[in-house]
């Protein structure tokens, strides 16, 4: 067989996991989300979801995932043969797939934006009403933004043709810092927007009344799409990490880079939804209809910033986008080369075919398929509430019971510790919030979500 890549050093390791972590969730998603459950006081629990609850997930993931050096199937054949495992390791390999055909239909809209604001579509000439009602009259038109998911799928495709070292890494260890200093860049230029105080605000001053049983619902789902977790993205990556590597540290640096980006977006975005006078919980279009009409809005008073800003904004996005969906799409390609033997090349053609033809149809969800429904609801966002809500949380729970009750604690040790070399102290408790509060604070969540 041949011999299994390895990612490079320990940078490229942090970059390629934060790269699949710092995403959509945290540009797109996260503002919105905190917008609807009542910001600062949401931001808390989100922060306490992530560490106590999703973080001892990610390790769980790694610990699989280097344990074995293989892809989610082939991990739970080899760690617990004959057993029904298998049907985890399935499962994660369909879910990533699933979460990309959506993915992608959004990773397209960033990549329309951009194209808009390199051609000063936003910042120059166009009246308020065209901009702020460009982006529903975008995803509801048929080809355009079929146009824009092939675009997005076409490029995630080539940067996994290339393989973990030369297309994942190589890739990540440029777009990551990029990525920071790009969205540093974007708050200096927010924070300087008129009336743009009551957005820093609602972010800072907690108001624990709007806290419901939904919101905590709400944090933990963030947490985990946001970590990329329960779906073998985690372990999928973690088999090509170098036995000298220390797990917990390069799971708690991509903990908190992932954490830093979504507070630095927030940051980011909402002054802007204030200074537009945006209602902050209005939901998925947030970031889409918001940005472009303050960059439309200020381009009368400082229109290169404004035009650059609008630039750099869409940059980011589908740069965040474009390494979390690599990531996704990797994981059944380590599948299909591992255990089918199948080429690089095929399979990642394979898969990346599939997944587009599904996306097709979330993408035309918005428009002329917009009266089909499944359950009440339009394709894609009967595909986001499918993942988010179930296949997420289900594969976590799946992976931290297997790491804390299947497994020995010895093995588990081992990994964690290098042999008894690292992090020998913190072992038990990392072993603790993965035996027992992981996987409880996922079921309370889960039967909240069915309930409540
Ligand atoms: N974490 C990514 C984001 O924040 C999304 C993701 C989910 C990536 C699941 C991989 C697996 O956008």
């Amino acid at each position: 067989m041949k011999k299994r890549e390895r990612f490079g050093s320990r940078f490229a390791v942090i970059a390629a996991m934060a790269g699949s972590a710092v995403g959509l969730g945290n540009i797109w998603r996260f503002p919105y989300v905190l917008g609807q459950y009542g910001g600062a006081a949401f931001i808390l629990v989100y922060i306490a979801a992530s560490l106590l609850v999703a973080l001892p997930i990610f390790f769980a993931e790694s610990v699989i995932g280097r344990r074995s050096g293989r892809d989610t199937y082939g991990a739970m054949q080899l760690l617990a043969p004959g057993t029904a495992w298998k049907w985890a390791g399935l499962l994660t390999i369909l879910s990533p797939l699933l979460i990309l055909s959506y993915y992608s239909v959004v990773g397209g809209w960033s990549v329309e934006f951009l194209f808009k604001s390199l051609s000063f579509t936003f910042t120059e000439n166009a009246s308020e009403a065209e901009v702020s009602g460009y982006f529903g009259h975008f995803i509801s038109s048929t080809w355009q933004p079929l146009l824009s998911h092939t675009l997005f799928m076409t490029m995630v495709a080539g940067v996994v043709l290339g393989g973990v070292k030369n297309g994942i890494e190589r890739f990540s260890k440029v777009a990551m810092p990029l990525l920071f200093v790009l969205i540093l860049f974007i708050v200096g230029y927010s924070l300087t927007l008129p009336g743009s105080r009551a957005g820093v605000e609602y972010l800072v001053k907690p108001d624990f009344t709007r806290l419901n049983a939904d919101a905590y619902a709400a944090a933990l789902g963030q947490a985990f799409f946001s970590l990329s977790l329960g779906v073998g993205t985690v372990l999928t990556y973690a088999s090509y990490v170098k036995k000298e590597e220390n797990l917990v540290v390069s799971g708690v640096g991509t903990a908190v880079s992932d954490l830093l980006f979504a507070m630095i977006a927030a940051f980011a975005v909402m002054p802007a939804v204030f200074a537009a006078g945006i209602e902050p919980g209005s939901g998925p279009g947030l970031v889409f209809q918001t940005l472009p009409y303050i960059f439309n809005k200020m381009s009368q008073a400082m229109p290169i910033t404004s035009a650059l800003v609008s630039i750099a904004f869409f940059l980011t996005i589908l740069a965040a986008a474009l390494t979390s969906a690599i990531s996704m799409l990797e994981v059944g390609v380590a599948y299909l080369v591992d255990e089918k033997g199948m080429e690089r090349r095929k399979a990642t053609l394979l898969l990346a075919f599939g997944t587009w033809l599904l996306g097709v149809l979330c993408s035309l969800s918005f428009g002329p398929l917009a009266g089909v429904k499944l359950l009440g609801l339009s394709f894609f966002d009967f595909l986001d509430a499918l993942c988010s809500n179930w296949l997420l949380p289900l594969g976590g729970v799946l992976f931290t019971l297997f790491v804390g009750w299947r497994m020995s604690k010895a093995d588990v040790r081992d990994e964690l510790t290098n042999g008894g070399t690292c992090n020998v102290r913190l072992f038990g408790l990392v072993y603790f919030l993965m035996r027992y509060l992981a996987p409880i604070g996922i079921v309370v969540v889960f039967l909240s979500n069915l309930f409540l």
